[in-house]
């Protein structure tokens, strides 16, 4: 056995105690799966596959993962799936550029394909959360300095594909991850071949205190810091309501004075059903814009720091150009401004 597969077993096992330690807290708000998750893990397991990486999967994990366990990947053709990532960020205007000047893991996924304009081979997802990761870069920019340390928490971190990239573009001093344990897990997996850094796993002894950090649900209450930034990617989307509400208060609660918190996306997977009940009014919206994700529905960027004034905000004109930007109509500055002034 070489020496990082031991490494990834006990990665592994650390994790799979963790999480069976902290089931206890199965109830909390945060942690109650939604009718979507709750899906996507009951037909992995009907397919006759473990939500949790199993011990012999570990020589392969690209080509686990590629089979789509846990994530809810695309489990089809992976090369259609490559070509539409392709075609999204030609349409977003996603400068090929940017994408090349990024790294892929080499851990998590084995579909990687050619196309003219990489310099490289890449996976879909990776071309996905390139265009994720531009779209972060416009925003970020205009509020943080490159060379500034950042502190960031990512709810639904998923793969973790996102925060690589952020980490080669920023200077990251720390990452907290939060996702489900079966995803978390990947995650870790993932990162920890990338970076030999400290790390921790959040419970009511680890409160968060590495430069990476990861921490389930269940155990949301036991964060300890403040975040420069909040980063929610097509996530709270696929929440219960009950979720939704407990990763608000948390924000809330865990961003810093002079903190952002970045929603990327739309609605109807979930329980929400109107932008109100995500609560981006209870913060400064400082603006929203399409996303360039856009699949039936679109995904609406909302950037937003904590309130400072008492400014109230017209909920029905938050929902109706929320929604129209959740079903691709053109984007109406006149109307944001006047949502926003
Ligand atoms: C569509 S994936 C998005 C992942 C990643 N942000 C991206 O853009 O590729 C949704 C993520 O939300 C996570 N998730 C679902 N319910 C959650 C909950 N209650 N708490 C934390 N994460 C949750 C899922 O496990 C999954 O990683």
């Amino acid at each position: 056995m070489s020496k990082d597969l031991n490494k990834l077993k006990e990665l592994r096992n650390k994790f799979i105690k963790y999480y069976e330690n902290s089931t206890i807290r199965k109830n909390v708000p945060a942690a109650k799966v939604s009718d979507f998750w709750k899906r996507v893990h009951s037909s992995t397991e009907k397919k006759g596959g473990d939500l949790f990486i199993p011990e012999k999967a570990l020589s392969d994990i690209g080509d686990w993962t590629a089979k789509g366990r846990t994530m809810g990947l695309p489990r089809g053709n992976k090369k259609n799936w490559f070509d539409k990532s392709i075609k999204r960020v030609e349409a977003g205007n996603i400068p090929f550029d940017f994408i090349n000047s990024l790294i892929e893991s080499e851990h998590l996924l084995n579909d990687k394909f050619e196309h003219p304009k990489l310099d490289g081979k890449y996976s879909g997802y990776f071309i996905l959360n390139a265009g994720t990761a531009y779209g972060f870069t416009k925003y970020l920019d205009r509020y943080f300095d490159r060379k500034s340390p950042l502190k960031i928490a990512e709810i639904g971190s998923g793969l973790g594909d996102l925060s690589y990239m952020l980490m080669q573009l920023y200077n990251i001093n720390k990452y907290t991850y939060i996702d489900l344990a079966p995803t978390a897990l990947l995650c870790m997996l993932n990162i920890l071949q990338i970076y030999e850094d400290d790390h921790e796993l959040i419970d009511k002894e680890h409160t968060g205190n590495c430069k990476l950090n990861w921490c389930i649900p269940e155990n949301l209450e036991f964060i300890d810091d403040k975040f420069d930034v909040i980063i929610n990617v097509a996530s709270l989307q696929e929440m219960s309501l009950d979720n939704v509400n407990s990763y608000i208060d948390w924000v809330k609660a865990h961003l810093s004075e002079n903190g952002i918190f970045i929603s990327m996306n739309h609605y109807e997977r979930g329980e929400v059903t109107k932008a109100r009940e995500y609560r981006f009014h209870e913060f400064d919206i400082l603006e929203m814009d399409k996303n360039y994700r856009r699949l039936t529905n679109g995904l609406v960027d909302v950037v937003m720091k904590l309130k400072t004034d008492s400014k109230e905000y017209d909920l029905d004109l938050l929902d109706e150009v929320y929604h129209e930007l959740v079903k691709n109509k053109p984007l109406n500055k006149d109307k944001i401004n006047k949502l926003l002034k």
